[in-house]
C-alpha cells in the first residue's frame, strides 16, 4: 500500500488554542482523511512544542510549574481536535520521554561528527529576564519584556553549522522543484540563503526550560533542534537506529507550516537532516495566515480571538471546516469575520446543499415509490440528465486534482458548482409539476433519480473536509449502510443507488441564521470573552494576603561589597541579616559604586530561592526601585531599622 505522512506545525502551549492554529489543522485533517478514502497509509501528526523561555515565564506568573502549566493546555488543544474531527494518527508532546531521549542523542551524534561545536552567543542581555535579545526585538533599544537597559553580553553556547549547506540547500531545491510551495516562497528562500547563512546557536544557558544537553547539562536544547526533529523522533528515530515506522514512513509527504516558520522548514530542517545523512521530505507548504478584521494575524496576544470552541458549539464543526478551507486559498492570507462566516453558511451550506437535499428528500417522501420503481429502471434520461450525468462523473478526477496541490477553496468550489447545477436542473425540471399527472410520473423519478446519485457523488467528495454532514446525507438519501456505494472510487461510477429511492428524513442540515441577530450576539460573546481575558489578566496580577506573607523581609546591613567579574552590572554583596551572613548578588553596578553602599542597611527578601548569576550564587534579592522619570535605579535604604528587623 502507498504510504504518505502529512504533519502540522507543532504548536506552543503558551495559551490557548485559537482558530489560527485550527487552520493548518482542519487543512491536514482534510488532506489525511482524503488520502485514507483513496487508500493510502496514512501517518497524520500534530503535537505540541512545549520548552523554551516563553513557556517557563508564564508558568511561572501562573505560579505553575511548567510541566504542570503546559499539561492544562495541551488537553484544550487535544479537546479543540476531538471536538473538530481531527483525525491524527500520532500527537507528539515534545516532553514526551522518547523525544527528549532522542533529541539528546541526536544532538550528541551532531557534535560528534563536527556539525555541532561549541562557541560564544552574543546578544543585547536583560540581567532581570535572564534573557537575550536581537537588534530587532529591542524596543527603544530597550527589553522588549520589562523596558529596562539591555547590555550586549556573550554567553557559552553550542552552534550548528548551518552556513555551509547553503549550496547543498540551493542545489536541492534546483534538483526538487516541487519542495517548497507556494512558488512565491521559494523565492524568498533563495534570496535568504543568497543573502549569506550564519551557524545557528542550538543551546541556551539562560533558562532552564529546555531538553538538557546531557553532556554538559548547563546547556538545554534551544527551539528548532528540539522542535523540528519531532518529526522523526516520533516514528522512532534517535539517531542510531531506523525504526519499522521510520522506514515505512518517512520522508514526509508534506510539512504543513504557517509562512513565518517556512524558513525553519526549508532551511534549518533539510541542513539537520543532511548533517543526519537523513533524506529531505518532499514538500514544505507554507499556508497564509488567517486575518482578523484589523490585519492582524490572530493570535491571543492581540486579543482579537474568536473562541473555537464557541463557533464549533454553535454552528457545528462542519462550518468551521468547511469555512476555513472555501473562504481562503491556502497558500494566501485572508480574513475571518463572523459576518463572512454566517454570510457563507447561510448561502453555500443552508441554501446550496442543505436546499438539494431537503427539497430532494421532501419529494420523494411525497409519494408511494413502490409502483414506478420498474418503470425508473429503464432510465429515460434527457439531455438534461445527461448534461448532470458528465458533469458529476468528471467531478471526481477534477476535485482530485485540485486536494492533490492543496486547492482546498476550488476542490470545494468545483463541487459547489455542481451543487448549482443540481439546483438550477430541480428548477428547471420543476418534477413537482408532474406529480399528479400519470404519464409524466416516470420523468419525475427520474429527476428525483438523478439527484439522488448527484447527492450520493458530492457525499463522497465533500466528506474529508465535512465528514458529519456527508454521513447525514447519506443517511438521508438511503445511502449510509448500503455496500459498495460510497467509497471514493464510487464518485466516478453513476448508478448504484437503489432504484427503490429509500430516503430518511431528518433534519435540516444547516438551519438559516438570521444574520443581523446573530451577529449582535456574537459581539455580546466576544466582548465577555475580553472581559474575562482582563479579568484573567487583573486576576493575575493580584496575590492574596497569604501569597504576600509567604515573602520574608527583613532588614540587612551591607558588609562588603566588589564588581562582579566580567560584569558591567553585577556588584556582589556580603549582608548581615540580623543572624549570619550571606552573599547577594545584584544588578545595581550602574547606580552606586561599592563604597558607597557599603554599612547601608537594604531590605532583603530572605527567603527567595538561590540563583546563579555570573557564576556566583545568589541568597537573596535587595529591594530598589526604577525611577518612573529617568529610569534611574534606586535602592532602598532603611538606615533607622536594625538588621534582622522583619517588614511586613
Ligand atoms: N512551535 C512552532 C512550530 C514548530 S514546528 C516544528 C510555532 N508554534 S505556534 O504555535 O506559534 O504556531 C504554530 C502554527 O500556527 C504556525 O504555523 C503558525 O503560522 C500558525 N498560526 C498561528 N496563528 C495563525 C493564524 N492567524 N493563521 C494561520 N496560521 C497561524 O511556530
Amino acid at each position: 500500500m502507498k504510504k504518505f505522512y502529512i504533519t502540522t506545525p507543532i504548536y506552543y502551549p503558551s495559551g490557548e488554542a485559537h482558530m489560527g492554529h485550527c487552520y493548518s489543522t482542519v487543512a491536514a485533517d482534510a488532506i489525511a482523511r482524503y488520502k485514507r478514502a483513496r487508500g493510502f497509509d496514512v501517518m497524520f501528526l500534530t503535537g505540541t512544542d512545549e520548552h523554551g523561555q516563553k513557556i517557563e515565564l508564564n508558568a511561572q506568573k501562573s505560579g505553575l510549574k511548567p510541566k504542570v502549566y503546559v499539561d492544562e493546555i495541551v488537553a484544550k488543544f487535544q479537546k479543540l481536535w476531538k471536538i473538530l474531527g481531527i483525525s491524527y494518527d500520532r500527537f507528539i508532546r515534545t516532553t514526551d520521554d522518547y523525544h527528549i531521549k532522542s533529541v539528546q542523542k541526536i544532538f550528541k551524534i551532531l557534535y560528534n561528527k563536527g556539525e555541532i561545536y561549541k562557541g560564544k552567543y552574543s546578544g543585547w542581555y536583560c540581567i532581570p529576564c535572564e534573557s537575550f535579545f536581537a537588534d530587532a526585538k529591542l524596543v527603544n533599544g530597550k527589553c522588549p519584556d520589562c523596558g529596562r537597559e539591555v547590555k550586549q553580553q556573550e554567553e557559552e553556547a553550542y552552534f550548528f553549522k548551518l552556513a555551509k549547506y547553503s549550496e547543498k540547500i540551493l542545489e536541492f531545491y534546483k534538483k526538487n522543484p516541487e519542495f517548497i510551495q507556494p512558488e512565491s516562497r521559494k523565492n524568498e528562500m533563495i534570496e535568504f540563503i543568497k543573502s549569506g547563512l550564519e551557524d545557528l546557536c542550538v543551546s541556551r544557558t539562560s533558562f532552564k526550560w529546555g531538553i538538557p544537553v546531557d553532556f554538559d547539562p548547563e546547556h538545554v536544547v534551544y527551539v528548532w533542534i528540539d522542535a523540528l526533529t519531532n518529526y522523526i523522533t516520533v516514528l522512532g528515530y534517535d539517531g542510531e537506529r531506523n525504526s519499522e515506522d521510520f522506514d515505512t514512513y518517512w520522508p514526509a509527504d508534506v510539512h504543513f507550516v504557517g509562512k513565518e516558520i517556512v524558513r525553519f522548514h526549508a532551511i534549518i530542517w533539510p541542513a539537520i537532516l543532511m548533517a543526519l545523512d537523513i533524506v529531505l521530505p518532499k514538500q514544505i507548504y507554507g499556508h497564509g495566515w488567517i486575518l482578523f478584521g484589523n490585519g492582524n494575524k490572530m493570535s491571543k496576544s492581540r486579543g482579537n480571538v474568536v473562541d473555537p470552541f464557541v463557533l464549533c458549539e454553535k454552528y457545528g464543526i462542519d462550518a468551521i471546516r468547511y469555512f476555513l478551507l472555501r473562504e481562503i486559498p491556502f497558500g494566501s492570507d485572508g480574513y475571518f469575520s463572523n459576518e463572512s462566516l454566517i454570510g457563507r453558511i447561510n448561502s453555500d451550506l443552508a441554501n446550496d446543499l442543505g436546499n438539494l437535499l431537503s427539497r430532494t428528500v421532501k419529494l420523494v417522501t411525497q409519494v408511494n415509490v413502490s409502483d414506478v420503481s420498474e418503470s425508473v429502471l429503464k432510465e429515460i434520461q434527457s439531455e438534461k440528465e445527461k448534461e448532470i450525468i458528465d458533469s458529476a462523473l468528471r467531478l471526481a478526477n477534477e476535485y482530485e486534482s485540485e486536494m492533490d496541490s492543496f486547492r482546498f477553496s476550488i476542490a470545494l468550489s468545483k463541487v459547489w458548482n455542481f451543487i448549482s447545477l443540481c439546483n438550477k436542473y430541480i428548477d428547471f425540471k420543476a418534477p413537482w409539476k408532474f406529480l399528479k399527472i400519470a404519464e409524466k410520473q416516470i420523468e419525475f423519478y427520474n429527476v428525483l433519480y438523478t439527484i439522488l446519485e448527484s447527492l450520493r457523488v458530492i457525499s463522497i467528495l465533500i466528506k474529508p473536509i465535512m465528514p458529519e454532514t456527508a454521513e447525514k446525507i447519506q443517511i438521508q438519501i438511503g445511502a449510509k449502510d448500503v455496500k459498495n456505494i460510497c467509497a471514493w472510487e464510487d464518485s466516478k461510477k453513476w448508478g448504484l443507488l437503489n432504484k427503490e429511492l429509500k430516503v430518511v428524513k431528518i433534519n435540516a442540515l444547516f438551519p438559516r441564521i438570521d444574520c443581523e441577530k446573530e451577529l449582535n450576539e456574537l459581539a455580546k460573546l466576544s466582548k465577555s470573552e475580553k472581559n474575562d481575558l482582563n479579568s484573567a489578566n487583573s486576576n493575575m496580577n493580584l496575590i492574596s494576603i497569604d501569597d504576600f506573607k509567604k515573602i520574608d523581609l527583613v532588614v540587612a546591613k551591607i558588609l562588603e561589597c566588589k564588581p562582579v567579574k566580567n560584569s558591567n552590572k553585577l556588584l556582589e554583596l556580603v549582608l548581615n541579616d540580623g543572624n549570619s551572613n550571606r552573599t547577594v548578588v545584584s544588578g545595581i553596578a550602574d547606580y552606586y559604586s561599592p563604597e558607597e553602599l557599603i554599612d547601608q542597611n537594604v531590605i532583603l527578601v530572605f527567603n527567595l530561592a538561590p540563583a546563579k548569576l555570573c557564576g556566583i550564587q545568589s541568597n537573596g534579592m535587595i529591594l530598589a526601585s526604577t525611577d518612573k522619570k529617568d529610569k534611574s535605579v534606586k535602592v532602598i535604604f532603611v538606615n533607622d531599622l536594625s538588621p534582622g528587623s522583619k517588614i511586613s
